[in-house]
This record gives structure tokens, sequence and C-alpha cells, in this order.
């Protein structure tokens, strides 16, 4: 069978690797991929928000199976023209994406739903929300989003009613997420732990993938600002037993029930963000696909063929399948260029992956990196490389990621010190 991952980042290089392990996969093409990639794939270079090119790439191709990475092809509508033309795919339907692509689509679903989630208002113009931030209706801090997509950095907590004030204004009158920001979510700031869930649904059925926790700050100790993601672990137990069937049953049961309710049938992957609060787990958000830095540890403890998970959401038959994970641990520490995530620094010359990847269990995945011109690994963009190390334990497999990390070098390299260490 021939499969194609669209997307570049370290998510997409753990799906190309895990799908390469398949003894049903004869080809893995990705589009546009990396150059880790590129080792275990053969890139392709077709925009991929543009739903009929790729499309027309994957028939071109005669690609068997196709899964998406990213939100923005799922968004633009690529499963909708893939079922068109009669090509399987993995991923919602634009309809059903809308979960991920407009904030007050996912509060009005939730509320329609009974779907536990903090308290909110629309506003549709910057005199509704200021009205709303100065009436007290929400105490500070508050939370402030803008209704589309914004690459992770449409949400603002806000400390007090100035800086509320001032982000309205960047949200709404200054635009500057465009039109993702026409209208706004405000609402209450949740305290609690962060935790996340995702699973695999064919529209019906649904399978939990094991908890993976994700660490957003880009410096020791959740401080500095807020990055796509600076390490994971997954490890067994990461969500009590009785816990992790209540976020199952109150939240995402409902969820995907009722979206095939509403007619617009969520099937793919579907990450459930969340706030354990003292009176619940809350949702924070919906993404429409795996998450990034979780995938790279959660494929990491699968032990079923992924394309048998694959082909059961495709043809609606997820219930027949039963999806084992191992009892091992694993760790992922991301190496990020100089001035991560505000200025990045690109192009210096990366060496040591061979001698990380030579200790045992451990894997590095691409996220942003390319060949230059004299055939030199050299870093491309903010998250550069992923290292995952699978033990039997999590002070193992953390420490072995970090023994990994020690055997990589580029000028200006950063990381935490402090994933997985709880
Ligand atoms: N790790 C969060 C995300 O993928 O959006």
């Amino acid at each position: 069978m021939k499969v194609l991952v669209l997307g570049s980042g370290g998510r997409e290089h753990a799906l190309v690797w895990k799908l390469s392990q398949s003894s049903r996969v004869s080809k893995v093409y990705c589009s546009p991929g990396n150059a880790g990639i590129s080792q275990d794939a053969e890139c392709l270079n077709v925009e991929s928000t543009s739903p009929q090119s790729v499309a027309e790439l994957a028939a071109s191709l005669e690609i068997d199976l196709t899964i998406v990475g990213p939100e923005q092809p799922l968004v633009a509508g690529v499963v909708d023209a893939f079922t068109r033309r009669r090509l399987r795919i993995v991923g919602p339907s634009k309809a059903a994406a809308t979960l991920e692509g407009s904030k007050v689509f996912a509060k009005e679903f939730m509320s329609r739903h009974h779907i536990p989630t903090a308290a909110f208002t629309v506003c549709e113009s910057p005199e509704a929300a200021y009205d709303i931030i100065s009436s007290g209706v929400y105490s500070y801090p508050v939370v402030l989003k803008v209704d589309g997509l914004a690459a992770g950095k449409g949400v603002v907590i806000a400390s007090d009613i100035d800086e509320a004030k001032k982000t309205i204004s960047e949200f709404m009158v200054e635009k500057r997420f465009g039109e993702a920001g026409t209208k706004v979510v405000i609402e209450e700031c949740l305290k609690g732990r962060e935790a996340s869930l995702l699973i695999f649904s064919d529209g019906k059925q649904i399978i939990a993938m094991p908890p993976a926790q994700d660490y957003k700050n880009a410096l020791d100790g959740n401080q500095g600002p807020n990055t796509g993601g600076m390490g994971s672990f997954s490890t067994p137990g990461l969500l009590e037993r009785n816990l992790k069937e209540k976020i199952m049953h109150e939240i995402a049961e409902p969820t995907i029930s009722g979206m095939a309710a509403d007619g617009t049938v969520f099937r793919g992957v579907l990450f459930i963000g969340l706030m354990l609060t003292e009176n619940g787990p809350r949702v924070l958000e919906y993404n429409v696909r795996f998450g990034d830095p979780e995938t790279q540890v959660i494929l990491s403890r699968l032990d079923t063929d992924i394309v048998d998970i694959f082909e059961a959401i495709a043809e609606n038959d997820l219930g027949s399948l039963k999806v084992s994970w191992s009892e091992a641990s694993a760790v992922c520490v991301v190496l990020a260029s100089a001035g991560y995530p505000t200025t990045i620094r690109t192009g210096d010359i990366i060496s040591g992956i061979p001698e990380a990847e030579a200790l045992a269990n451990v894997k590095v995945f691409h996220a942003g990196t390319k060949l230059d011109s004299a055939g030199n690994l050299i870093t491309a963009g903010g998250r550069v490389l992923n290292v995952v190390a699978r033990q039997m334990t999590l002070d193992a497999a953390r420490e072995q990621a970090y023994r990994a990390v020690e055997k990589i070098k580029f000028e200006g390299m950063q990381y935490r010190r402090d994933i997985a260490l709880r």
C-alpha cells in the first residue's frame, strides 16, 4: 500500500516513521516533509492548503491512504476534496474541522451539548467586547480568544482591564490575525492542572490514546514565553483511570455523538485540551488533529500496526479493532534554535544525530531542518529536532533522552532540562 502524509514537522516525521514500520506499507510519501523525513519517505512539494492540488497529487501517485498532520489543510477542506474523488483519507471534513477552525463554533457546540467548558461570551464588535470586559461579568484574569486559526497565538490571558483592552484592540481593530479576529470569545479563566486526551474516532466509535503531557513555556519551571511545545512525555497512569473514564464519558463521547447528531460527523483524530478543575474536567479547546509534540511520544508507545487503525477510521470500523499500547514510557525533548520563539536564527550546521540514534531506543525526529547546497544538515525553523527515548520507566526514558541530547550540537541550541521531571 502507498501512503501519503501531509505536513512538515516532528509530528509528521513520527507519523512517517510509524507508517514505514508497517508490513502493509510499500512506500511512504510526505508533502512537503523536511530533511529528516526525506530519509524515511519520498518528499514532494505540493501546496497543502490547496485541497484540489493535494487530491490531484494523491490520485496521480495512486496513493491508497492519506494522513493529514496539521489543521490548515483540514480546515481548508482537503478531506472533502479527497472524498469527492473517492480517495481514502484520515481526518475530519471541513465542516467537522470547524471544531478547531472556529472557537465560536466550538463553544456554542459545547454549550448546546452540555459538554463542560468555561463560561463565555461571543463578541462581534470591539465595542461589545469593551463592554463585556468592563462589566464585571468576568473577574481577572480573563481569557480572550480570536475566533479563527492563529497558529496557536490567538489566545491571551489578560491579567487586568488595561491588558484586556489592548488585546481586544489588537485582535479586532488592528486585526493582528486578520479575519480570524472578526469575532472574539471572552471566557472565564479556569484554574487547575492542564491535561490533554487524544482519541481516534470513526464518527461513532472512539478509541482513546494514552495521555501525554506537553510543555508549552520556553524555559525550565514553566517560565518564559509560550511556544509550540518544548517537550512531552507519556507514561502509564498519567491520568488516573477514574478520571480518564470521566473524560471519556462526559466529554469525548458526547463530543462525537453531538457532532454526528448535528450532521457534522467527526472522523479522524481529536485532541481535547482540558483543565482539571476542582469541579471536574473542563474543555479548553479542541484540535482536529494529532498534537505536536504529543504524537512523538504517543506513537512511540503504539504496538498495533498504525495502518490498521487508520483503515478502520476510514472504513467506519473502529469498533472491531483492539489497539495495544506498550507499558514503556516515552520522553521527547525539543531542541530549538537560538531566539525561539521570538526571533529565530536559522542556517546553523547540525551534528551528532547518528551518535544520538546509536543509543538504545532513541529516535530523532526532524521538525525545522533542511540540507544546504553543500549537503549539510542545517537549522531551518524554531523547533529544530525532537529527541525521543523509550524505556521501561519514565526516569530511564528521561535519562536516555537527555543522554542523546548531549550528542547533538548546533550553534545557539536551546532546550528545557526539566521535561518529564515531575
Ligand atoms: N501540543 C499542542 C498542539 O498540538 O496544539
